[in-house]
């Protein structure tokens, strides 16, 4: 028997010729002992791990060079895991959770509206709406940064991909909250040894279907608005309705409502957290803040940025660069081989789990040595240039890389540079900041902090 971050492994397999290998039966998956268990997994281990959850067999790569072989050489062999399949109640066959062909030839229709041109047609609504946010807070005021950072997202989401100007009436938040109701309902279905399928009426069944149903409703309507001006405007979904395939037809409405719902989805909390996690960073950073509020007063000079400002806020750039490495919000990606493949000298068989975890390969200290450190300055000098692939990898990487990657770190460096200029947080010092990983790296508790005017 084996311990592992505090947990008993029952080993039903010998250790691997380089002691890589490890059997094991997980009872309890879940909270921020996982995080540890991924570490000290990969640490004990090796780069190739293995263990059981339930009845599936996975292994955990932590090399770069074998995610690499994962994500790249061998991607063809290889689908979203289970965690990822999960979801398609409310994503349905949209980007993240369609494979194949169609997943081939959907992206091949989304890909251009996210060219780097097309984003940074995005910018102003980015600024604007982060403008409108600043002008809501007051010096002294207190607010839940996690909260404030959801609603933003949401809004430059929903402007940028529909065309949806927050009216106040609450419609946002309906569609927010319902969304994440769906969420938590799904994310606690995957954790159940028995899954009842979504047609037997279980009380959490209905409740989720019931959830799905008004988030069609919702989608339905803004496609059919969308369709209804006739043309293509500026937003990401009207783009989607008129882009032609190379056949000459258009997207329907159903395949529509799927890719606007995952991108609405993972647009938003994804950008929401990365910009809570440098918040909560930057608050036990004094030097790094003062660092950051430096560059802002020599290059903006108060104004507030756009697009063509942000090459030239390297600091910037390198503090969100460090946050996503030490706080990444997507920290899990899986795959599962539709085939027997070798991965690292084993053989993964088909229906076999590999994970790859960003929270482990960032914490590498190989390529970024005492690596619990905020140290952003590790980025100085062209470190990206020189790290193997997937020694740092936010975005996931290969043909399924984070379509919006672009999008995401133009919203970060505004946000982050529009609202550090105007106001400083202070953490309540009551405040319980805990790491909750769900599906992304949440936190476990709202962050009250109180405003000050910088
Ligand atoms: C900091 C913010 C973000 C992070 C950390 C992030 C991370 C990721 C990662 C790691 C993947 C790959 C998942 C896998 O391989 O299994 C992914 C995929 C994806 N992301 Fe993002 N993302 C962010 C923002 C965005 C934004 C702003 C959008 C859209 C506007 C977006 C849309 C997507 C889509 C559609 C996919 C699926 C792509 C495909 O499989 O073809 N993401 N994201």
């Amino acid at each position: 028997m084996d311990t592992i971050a505090g947990k008993t492994l029952y080993s039903g397999l010998p250790p691997g010729p380089r002691g890589m290998l490890i059997g094991g039966h997980i009872r309890h998956f879940g909270g921020a002992e996982l995080l540890n268990f991924l570490l000290e997994t990969a640490r004990t281990y090796g780069p190739l791990a293995s263990f059981r959850v339930g009845p599936k067999r996975i292994f955990l790569a932590s090399k770069p060079e074998l995610i690499e072989q994962v994500l790249v050489t061998d991607a063809k062999h290889y689908v979203k895991h289970f965690g990822a399949r999960a979801f398609r109640p409310a994503l349905g066959n949209g980007l993240v959770t369609s494979e194949g062909s169609y997943w081939q030839g959907q992206r091949k229709l989304v890909q251009p509206a996210f060219q780097k041109t097309r984003v940074r047609s995005y910018a102003v609504a980015m600024a604007d709406l982060t403008e409108a946010m600043l002008q809501s807070w007051a010096p002294g005021k207190s607010v839940r940064i996690n909260f404030e950072f959801e609603a933003l997202t949401s809004r430059i989401a929903l402007k940028t991909l529909f065309d949806l100007d927050d009216d106040g009436d609450g419609d946002r938040e309906r569609f927010s909250d319902t969304l994440k109701l769906a969420f938590d309902l799904m994310t606690a279905r995957l954790r159940r040894v028995v899954k009842f399928p979504l047609w037997v009426p279980t009380p959490e069944n209905v409740r989720l279907r019931r959830a799905i149903a008004e988030l069609d409703r919702t989608v339905q309507g803004f496609i059919a608005e969308g369709r209804s001006r006739g043309k293509s405007g500026d937003d990401l979904l009207s783009r989607l309705i008129f882009a032609k395939r190379e056949d000459g037809s258009e997207m329907n409405d159903r395949e529509l409502r799927d890719e606007a719902m995952t991108l609405y989805l993972a647009s938003h909390e994804t950008t929401a957290l990365t910009l809570t996690w440098t918040w909560v960073l930057l608050s036990r950073h004094s030097r790094v803040e003062a660092k950051l509020v430096s560059e802002w007063r020599d290059v903006l000079a108060g104004k507030i940025p756009s697009a063509d400002d942000i090459p030239r806020l390297p600091y910037t750039n390198a503090v969100i660069t460090e946050s996503m490495r030490l706080l990444p919000a997507v920290y899990l990606l899986g795959r599962e081989a539709t085939t027997d493949l070798e991965l690292g000298g084993y053989r993964v068989k088909r229906g076999y789990t590999v994970m790859m975890s960003q929270w482990v390969n960032h914490r590498d200290p190989e390529y970024f040595p005492d690596p619990e450190e905020f140290r952003p300055e590790r980025w100085e000098g062209g470190l990206a240039r020189r790290l193997p692939k997937f020694a740092y990898y936010p975005f996931g990487g290969g043909r399924r890389v984070c379509v919006g990657n672009s999008f995401a770190l133009i919203e970060a460096a505004l946000v982050l540079a529009g609202v550090g200029q105007r106001y400083r947080f202070t953490v309540d010092p009551e405040a319980v900041i805990e790491i909750k990983p769900q599906i992304t790296l949440m936190p476990a508790y709202d962050i009250p902090v109180t405003l000050e005017r910088r």
